[in-house]
């Protein structure tokens, strides 16, 4: 009876021991990581694929991954006990950039802690570093799939599985490979991208270490690759964490775990081959293409941005430099309003090559219209005073629509900002004034001279009594008289003096004109008349005749000496011939030379009430009246000259205490 009740207590004993062993864990089995992934803790660059891969290293260069197991494993069933039986399986595989070169290896590891977070990468696993490398106190056991050479750690080949103990000074070491069926020993190449199988198992009683390989779907071989008898009990602790290491260096690799066997007390469960996920084809080229995109693309976006700013500021600054204002008093003149991105591109955007000259009001520059194939020259006034823009331009647009032989034609105007744009019929054979004053080039001969005087009265008279209202020009000058392809005399620049006198104070009065041209009457009353305009037309004339300026520096003296009082001298010594042109040559009718030099006296005179009208020259040109027969007395007589007779200069006619304060443009030339 009492043996009986102690064999029932030995039995229930016993089976209670059973059960508390069960508790711990004996055995896990892994055909493939798939999610949810239970029990694995991953480190470093360890990731899992989706396909339930365990990659412990991708191709980011030295550096380390791990995973383990996350529970303990009881090796010992008491803390100075011996180390029990255990056994373990797993199918990896490893891809690296070179067939022939890889940079590191993987091992499977025991260790006392589920992460080895100073382990350093290269030839040290992600096992061990500098410090604590080859130390009894780690209590690691791990079995190198090593595919680098390291000297220091003696290694045999640079494709070698060894046991390691607390360091990586391997304790038995070989070249990759298995023993078949025949006894033969087989190569394999750890980094060549194919899938293998190992199984590492330890007897508790006879301490042997048994590692062995084989290609994947292959038996374990019967014959272990490595075998050592070495008791683990002093190496590891009672509880302890298994799982992988690799490491990457300077080539690029790639390793992976397919499926994973463990157990103590026992031979490892075989793996369930034909469940295990399948290993991507090693693609040097996405790799590449893929560090490319991550180095590279942000970069390129970078620069795709920057160049996109650029291309946006470049639109905006060619909107603004293009953008047309149109102001609401403008539409009607819609149709003489030009655009100003036209006149840009016309003139190769006001190219100093295409400027033709520059007076007092701005530069002239030519250019091509191409919609109309017609050449154009561009006047840029600069417009400081928006005041009395609306008059000037309605001006403008109404004198554009004037349509006279001897008037240059005004095509439109374009208004930007603070500068006007006015845009002529080109004249392709220039301004007069290059023909007089330039004794170099070709000058023109009496007859085509005189046609220019008559006709620069005709388009005078027209301004001033032929079109619906006066038009005063305001600056009759030679360098406003152009010539046609006809070499037809033609006025232009009309009105444009007007511009400057809008918008100013009404106390103060602008004379706009050129030095020279303008009449005295002008300056005093500061109102510019027909009169005035027919006083520029006299000097005109003068100069025409002449072929000299209004205003002349002698050499000798520095003396400024006026046309008129140059002409006046000739007359009074009974000459008036002598002042004509010397590049005149031969063939003149000096009647009319006489007569245009008296014609000019008397209109430049300084009585604006002694000056005739332009209806009046026009028959003393044409013949149709004779000039009347005066003396040079008569002009002497009337003692209107001022001292602009008599040494013109400056500070002379701006009298301090004057009432007239004057600005002169385009002075002189
Ligand atoms: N429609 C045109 N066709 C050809 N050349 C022109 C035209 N308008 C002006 N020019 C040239 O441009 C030069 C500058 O003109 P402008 O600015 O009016 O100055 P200014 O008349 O005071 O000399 C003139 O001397 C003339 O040679
Ligand atoms: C994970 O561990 C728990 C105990 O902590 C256990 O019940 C479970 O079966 C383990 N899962 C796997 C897949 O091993
Ligand atoms: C490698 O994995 C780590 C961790 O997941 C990641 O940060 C890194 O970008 C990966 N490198 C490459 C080249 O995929
Ligand atoms: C285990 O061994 C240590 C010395 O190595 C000793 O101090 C300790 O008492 C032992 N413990 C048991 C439970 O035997
Ligand atoms: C090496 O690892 C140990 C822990 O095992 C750590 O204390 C030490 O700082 C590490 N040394 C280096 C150089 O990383
Ligand atoms: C296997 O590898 C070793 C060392 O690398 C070499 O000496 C041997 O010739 C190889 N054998 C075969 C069959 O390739
Ligand atoms: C990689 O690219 C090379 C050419 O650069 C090509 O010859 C090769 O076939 C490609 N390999 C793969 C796997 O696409
Ligand atoms: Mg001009």
């Amino acid at each position: 009876m009492f043996f009986k009740l102690f064999t029932l207590f030995f039995f229930l004993s016993f089976f209670w021991q059973c059960l508390k062993s069960s508790s711990q864990i004996l055995d896990f089995t892994y055909n493939g990581f798939h999610a949810p992934l239970n029990n694995i803790s991953i480190q470093g660059i360890t990731t899992v694929t989706p396909n339930g891969l365990l990659k412990l290293t991708n191709t980011t260069m030295q550096r380390t991954g791990h995973a383990f197991y996350t529970n303990p494993i009881r090796f010992k069933d008491s803390p100075n006990g011996t180390v029990l039986s255990f056994s373990t399986t797993f199918v990896f595989a490893i891809h690296s950039e070179s067939p022939i070169l890889s940079s590191s290896g993987m091992a499977f590891v025991v260790s006392p802690s589920p992460r080895l977070p100073f382990g350093s990468p290269v030839q040290f696993l992600g096992l061990f570093n500098v410090t604590n490398h080859g130390k009894e106190t780690n209590h690691v056991f791990a079995v190198e799939l090593d595919t680098i050479m390291s000297i220091e750690f003696n290694d045999m080949n640079n494709n070698h599985v060894g046991i390691d103990i607390n360091s990586l000074e391997s304790v038995k070491s070989s070249s990759a490979g298995y023993w078949d069926e025949q006894d033969q020993f087989k190569n394999m190449t750890l980094i060549s991208r194919k899938r293998m199988q190992v199984w590492i198992d330890y007897d508790g009683r006879t301490h042997r270490i048994d590692v062995s390989m084989a290609p994947f779907n292959e038996n374990k071989p019967r014959k272990p690759l490595v075998s050592i008898v070495r008791d683990l009990s002093s190496v590891l602790l009672q509880d302890m964490f298994v799982g992988f290491s690799a490491a990457t260096g300077s080539v690029l690799s790639e390793h992976f775990v397919l499926g994973w066997s463990f157990r103590v007390k026992g031979e490892a469960l075989p793996l369930a081959l034909l469940e295990l996920p399948i290993l991507p084809v090693w693609d040097l080229n996405s790799t590449r293409a893929h560090s490319f995109y991550k180095n590279w693309v942000p970069f390129i976006s970078l620069l795709f941005i920057i160049l996109l700013i650029f291309l946006v500021r470049f639109i905006v600054r060619r909107r603004r430099k293009f953008a047309e204002e149109l102001e609401n008093w403008e539409t009607e003149f819609g149709k003489n309003r030009l655009r100003f991105k036209d006149l840009y591109y016309a003139t190769k955007g006001f190219n100093d090559k295409n400027l033709l000259g520059s007076g007092g009001f701005g530069r002239v520059y030519r250019g091509l219209m191409p919609t109309m194939n017609k050449e154009i020259a561009v006047k840029r006034v600069s417009n400081e005073s928006r005041q009395g823009l609306k008059e000037f331009v309605a001006e403008i647009v109404s004198i554009g629509q004037m349509s006279h032989r001897n008037i240059v034609p005004l095509l439109g105007y374009c208004r930007r900002r603070d500068e006007l744009l006015l845009v002529y019929d080109y004249m392709p054979n220039g301004s007069l004034d290059k023909y007089l004053f330039n004794s170099h080039e070709v000058t023109l001969d009496w007859k085509q001279r005189f046609k220019v005087i008559k006709d620069v009265a005709s388009g005078l008279f027209y301004l001033h009594e032929e079109w619906e209202q006066v038009v005063i020009h305001r600056d009759v000058k030679a360098s406003n008289v152009l010539l046609d392809a006809d070499n037809n005399g033609r006025l232009g620049d009309f009105g444009l003096a007007q511009l400057c006198n809008h918008g100013s104070d009404p106390q103060t009065t602008h004379i706009v004109g050129t030095l020279g041209y303008i009449a005295p009457d002008h300056i005093r009353t500061g109102r510019a008349t027909t009169g005035t305009d027919v006083f520029a037309f006299g000097v005109l004339l003068l100069e025409i005749a002449c072929g000299k300026r209004p205003i002349e520096i002698e050499n000798e003296s520095g003396e400024r000496v006026l046309l008129v009082d140059f002409v006046f001298g000739f007359w009074m010594e009974g000459n008036i011939l002598a002042a004509k042109d010397p590049n005149l040559g031969t063939e003149y009718d000096q009647r009319e030379i006489e007569m245009v030099l008296k014609l000019g006296l008397l209109c430049s005179h300084s009585d604006p009430q002694a000056r005739p009208i332009m209806r009046q020259v026009l028959h003393y040109l044409r013949g149709d009246a004779i000039l009347p027969d005066f003396l040079p007395s008569d002009l002497r007589g009337s003692e209107m000259m001022f001292g602009i007779h008599h040494g013109f200069n400056e500070s002379d006619m701006f009298t301090p205490g004057s009432s007239i304060a004057c600005s002169i443009l385009s002075g002189g030339r």
